[in-house]
């Protein structure tokens, strides 16, 4: 997985950065792998933390363990996700519980490569890059319908509490709104864009910027609007 212009300096300087879907350029093996992983989006469960019984959102999510310097990625044992309420003023100071990635998803070779790829992007230290890294992976189904809108960041703009995260879209269907907007650590607005096809990626330096979604509706109000969404976080272990 390679793009021609990397977004090392560009997330230095601006502590965020887009990279559209079409400039990665991606092995056919790695493609079908992706197809595969892209379908495992269909059985994604219940966010149960959602206030007021809403159910907008589903998800899955699992965690990896990443040594840069032996570039060894290794599934760990699902665990509560925690975000203290500082960060995520919606759900935060709770531990919870999501369903986790499947297995056949922790092993599939695109996510894998996903994973390292977007590390190789960020502007890392020598000495982080000797540390061991933690990666939360949240695959996301923000569903819009005609009585209930879609809140993808239902805590408005935030930070994910990380090092760094991408954002990518997996899907995009029906959907109007979604906007995805960088701000500074004051709330201006820095930059707006929507992800609107595969692989359209957003990366955030997160101690340094705050990101949200604006809500999304469907286009057609006979069917429901579906924004799949990948968000990988990275983590440093060792500040
Ligand atoms: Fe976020």
């Amino acid at each position: 997985m390679e793009i021609s212009r990397d977004r090392v300096d560009e997330l230095a300087d601006k502590k965020f950065a887009v990279l559209a879907g079409k400039e990665l350029v991606i092995s056919p093996a790695l493609e079908r792998s992706r197809h595969e992983l892209w379908e495992d989006w269909d059985t994604l469960e219940p966010d149960s933390y959602l206030k007021k019984g809403a159910s907008f959102r589903l998800r899955r999510f699992g965690l990896f363990s990443y040594l840069p310097w032996q570039d060894t990625l290794t599934m760990q044992p699902p665990k509560p996700y925690f975000q203290s309420a500082q960060v995520n003023a919606y759900a935060g100071d709770i531990q919870r519980q999501f369903a986790p990635l499947s297995s056949a998803s922790a092993e599939n070779p695109f996510l894998q490569a996903l994973i390292r790829f977007n590390f190789s992007q960020f502007p890392t230290d020598q000495n982080q890059r000797q540390q061991t890294w933690t990666i939360d992976v949240h695959q996301f189904r923000i569903i819009g319908r005609p009585g209930e809108v879609g809140e993808p960041t239902p805590e408005g703009p935030h930070r994910d509490g990380d090092d760094f995260n991408a954002i990518h879209l997996v899907k995009r269907e029906n959907v109007s709104g979604g906007l995805n907007s960088v701000y500074s650590p004051d709330g201006d607005l820095l930059s707006s864009c929507t992800l609107e096809l595969p692989m359209d990626t957003v990366y955030v330096w997160d101690p340094y910027v705050l990101h949200g979604v604006s809500a999304i509706k469907p286009i057609d109000s006979k069917r429901p609007a579906l924004r799949d969404v990948l968000v990988i976080g990275y983590n440093c272990q060792k500040k």
